[in-house]
């Protein structure tokens, strides 16, 4: 079998029949096979797959008991798959089957998948503005926030060499819309050719969409999982770099107030008791791994600490000098630059030098 498409469906009888007409027409001169899997939708979409099945021995029908997720019917319909390439697309034709020749051609020019993209060039869709909005969004930040290299990462749209399914689909996947993202996040984390294909998105011919507000926060959710994830050591630095701030100013302010210091020499205590204090948690939690335990590697730690600190001190005043009297900023926006910077020279220095991986 040369080709597997899989099709997920709830309520699309409208749909259906047309729908797989057009895929037969563009894969006529392969072996081929179209899954349907439907949820047991009300509207019969079933009994008119299996009254077409008559007369299409090409079809097959997966029937599973309820609505269990656009995720989940696609993984079932990639088990079924007997095709050495896989297509997954939707019923209702906002996947346009003219493109499934074009996604084919590049996995067999090397990819091992081929993505039906909107937002490379030539791509487009033509739903209602309201609806392109979230995905847009997520597009940008898939790739500024979490590098991603594929800009539609949430096409439903794809076609893969049956390896990279056998490998990478498992049930550990979410079920629901946000399938679509994960799956490629992985597949694109274990180093596959990923490779991105033109198409019109169109709008759905019949019948009522599936995806809710409540996908829309799950795939919000995803994104903001992986995104802690992948940044989870610049985001716990920042958070001890803030309690630091507090113990700092909590000193400063005991000593002037209470025992009655003069504050540069209050200032210097706090200074130097914020940078133990910002050491230590660096060093048990947002590090925790790198570096060995022994007292001695430890003072070393903070010793590499304490001089990147010191040093992004004289970094925080000096720019803050600069943009404020040379640069006429207001010193309050000078200093917010100015700990931008320190915050910048402090992980990237500590990072390369007193926890190195
Ligand atoms: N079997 C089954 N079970 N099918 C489902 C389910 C389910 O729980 N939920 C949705 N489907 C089917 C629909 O019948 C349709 O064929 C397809 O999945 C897509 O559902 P739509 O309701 O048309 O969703 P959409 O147009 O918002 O989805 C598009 O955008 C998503 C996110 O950008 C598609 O491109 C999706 O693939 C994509 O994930
Ligand atoms: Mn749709």
């Amino acid at each position: 079998m040369e080709v597997s498409v899989v099709i997920p469906t709830y309520n699309e009888i409208e749909n259906i029949k047309p729908l797989v007409e057009d895929i037969a027409d563009q894969l006529e001169e392969r072996s081929f096979e179209i899954i349907v899997v439907d949820d047991d939708s009300p509207d019969g979409t079933a009994e008119k797959v299996s009254n077409l099945q008559e007369s299409w021995g090409f079809l097959r029908l997966v029937e599973r008991k309820k609505m269990s997720g656009i995720g989940s019917a696609h993984r079932r319909g990639f088990r079924e798959a007997e095709g050495d390439l896989v297509v997954q697309m939707d019923a209702d034709f906002s996947h346009p089957p003219r493109y499934i020749p074009d996604l084919i051609d590049a996995v067999e020019a090397g990819a091992d998948v081929a993505v039906g993209s909107r937002y490379v060039e030539d791509g487009d869709r033509q739903d209602p503005l309201h609806r392109r909005v979230f995905p847009l969004i997520g597009s940008y930040l898939y790739r500024y926030g979490l590098g991603f290299p594929v800009k539609d990462f949430t096409s439903g749209f794809k076609a893969y060499r049956k390896e990279v399914l056998e490998e990478d689909m498992d049930n550990s996947l979410p079920d629901g819309f946000h399938f679509q993202a994960a799956s490629l996040l992985r597949i694109v984390e274990d180093g596959y050719d990923v490779r991105e294909v033109p198409i019109e998105f169109e709008e759905r011919r019949a019948g009522d969409p599936k995806y809710s507000h409540m996908d829309l926060v799950k795939n919000a959710g995803f994104f903001g999982k992986k995104f802690l994830e992948r940044n989870s050591k610049p985001i716990k630095f920042g958070a001890v770099g803030a309690t630091g701030v507090a113990v700092n100013t909590s000193i400063l302010f005991a000593l002037t107030e209470i025992y009655d210091l003069f504050y540069l020499f209050s200032s210097a205590v706090a200074v130097e008791t914020s940078i133990i204090w910002n050491f230590l948690l660096n060093d048990y939690w947002t590090f925790a791994s790198s570096g060995e335990d022994s007292l001695r590697s430890k003072l070393t730690r903070l010793g590499k600490f304490n001089s990147v600190s010191l040093l992004g001190l004289g970094i925080n005043l000096s720019v803050l000098y600069v943009l404020t009297e040379f640069a006429g900023i207001y010193y309050l926006i000078s200093n917010i630059l100015a700990i931008m910077a320190v915050f910048i020279w402090n992980y990237i220095g500590n990072v390369a030098w007193t926890w190195p991986e």
